[in-house]
């Protein structure tokens, strides 16, 4: 079955894979290689991997209700598919766990699934009202728990360093004012706080956006699962291993593209003076397999509005080369 053919067929679940056939063209799978979805979420991307080649999964995914999805789908490909209840950024230990220590492939697709943004008792949506809660998982501290106790100052950064939000401080001292008032439990109080004191945007964009993307970030230590996941991940390639990474937003794909470049020697460049710059880039072991962020097409777009604001950038082990034989002296 061709990618095409595969993102054709209706989705299995209430989410649509995003970017499926170019997800699949840069992890190429084969038969007998051994990848990782630590995204699991409707499995969309699980299931074309393991039907596309005769491979093993291992899938990891924080959401329980992810994961009870996953123990269905593993029933379907007994043997091939290993569903894992944890964080990516845990993936080195969780995969040694289970004995694996060498990966072809692996496959991120950030943020959250429709399953989660659509489901009120979440509380990710502005737009839904519910429990202001925004875990992905069952441990920690909820959005209600940090927008309760941030002193002022401390939600003011967190708005603006996570959120990109301008007009954070005010945003902090209104939800410091209401919670003196009242405690903030719901979407629908936050957001509403959130509208009184940020204006609507001329491109229509809801007011609340920045606050929410800031504390769901926050809640789910987003950014700093994304390093630990490409540390491990970079770590666990296998010569001509491939890692394919899906964002939805510029703080996301910041790191990811830069720590691409770093991989494949494409920081800047060293100084002739500095030994330790030139020995870095002499220990490069990756390639980049896209130049710069792959985007969905108009029609991806039109069929899901979610897919709009992904990038894909996609990165390669380099196959073993005769010069990685130990060096023989004369
Ligand atoms: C965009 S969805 C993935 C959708 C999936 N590719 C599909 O085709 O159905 C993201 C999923 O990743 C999970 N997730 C996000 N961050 C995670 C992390 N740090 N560790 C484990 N799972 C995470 C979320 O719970 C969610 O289920």
């Amino acid at each position: 079955m061709t990618p095409l053919e595969t993102n054709s067929m209706p989705p299995a679940s209430g989410h649509v894979p995003v970017m499926l056939p170019e997800i699949l063209a840069n992890l190429a799978p084969a038969d007998g290689e051994v990848f990782v979805d630590g995204t699991f979420g409707g499995g969309g991307y699980a299931e074309a991997i393991l039907r596309s080649a005769s491979s093993t999964l291992w899938a990891i995914d924080r959401d329980p209700d992810a994961v009870a999805r996953g123990a269905i789908l593993a029933a379907r490909y007994p043997g091939r598919l290993h569903v894992i209840e944890g964080s990516f950024g845990d993936m080195l230990t969780l995969l040694q766990a289970r004995g694996v220590t060498q990966l072809d492939g692996v496959v991120l697709d950030l943020g959250v699934s429709s399953f989660q943004i659509d489901d009120p008792a979440r509380g990710f949506s502005f737009r839904l009202d519910g429990p202001l809660d925004m875990r992905m998982g069952n441990a920690g501290p909820t959005a209600a728990d940090l927008v309760r106790t941030l002193p002022e100052g401390e939600l003011a950064d967190m708005l603006y360093r996570l959120g990109e939000e301008r007009l954070s401080r005010r945003v902090a001292r209104a939800i410091v004012a209401a919670r003196a008032e009242a405690p903030i439990k719901t979407t629908a109080q936050l957001a509403g706080i959130i509208r009184s004191v940020v204006p609507r945007a001329k491109d229509g964009i809801d007011p609340a956006t920045r606050s929410f993307q800031a504390l769901r970030l926050r809640v789910n230590d987003e950014l700093g699962e994304i390093e630990r996941a490409l540390q491990a991940a970079a770590a666990l390639l296998a010569p001509g291993g491939r890692l394919v990474v899906v964002s939805f937003h510029s703080l996301e794909d910041r790191i990811v593209k830069q720590f691409f470049a770093a991989a494949a020697g494409r920081a800047p460049a060293p100084s002739r003076h500095d030994p330790r710059g030139l020995a870095a880039r002499a220990a490069v072991r990756f390639r980049l397999l896209t130049a710069k962020a792959a985007r969905p097409g108009a029609a991806e777009i039109a069929r899901n509005p979610r897919a709009r604001s992904a990038r894909l950038r996609a990165l390669q082990r380099l196959p073993r080369l005769p010069a990685d034989r130990p060096e023989v002296t004369t």
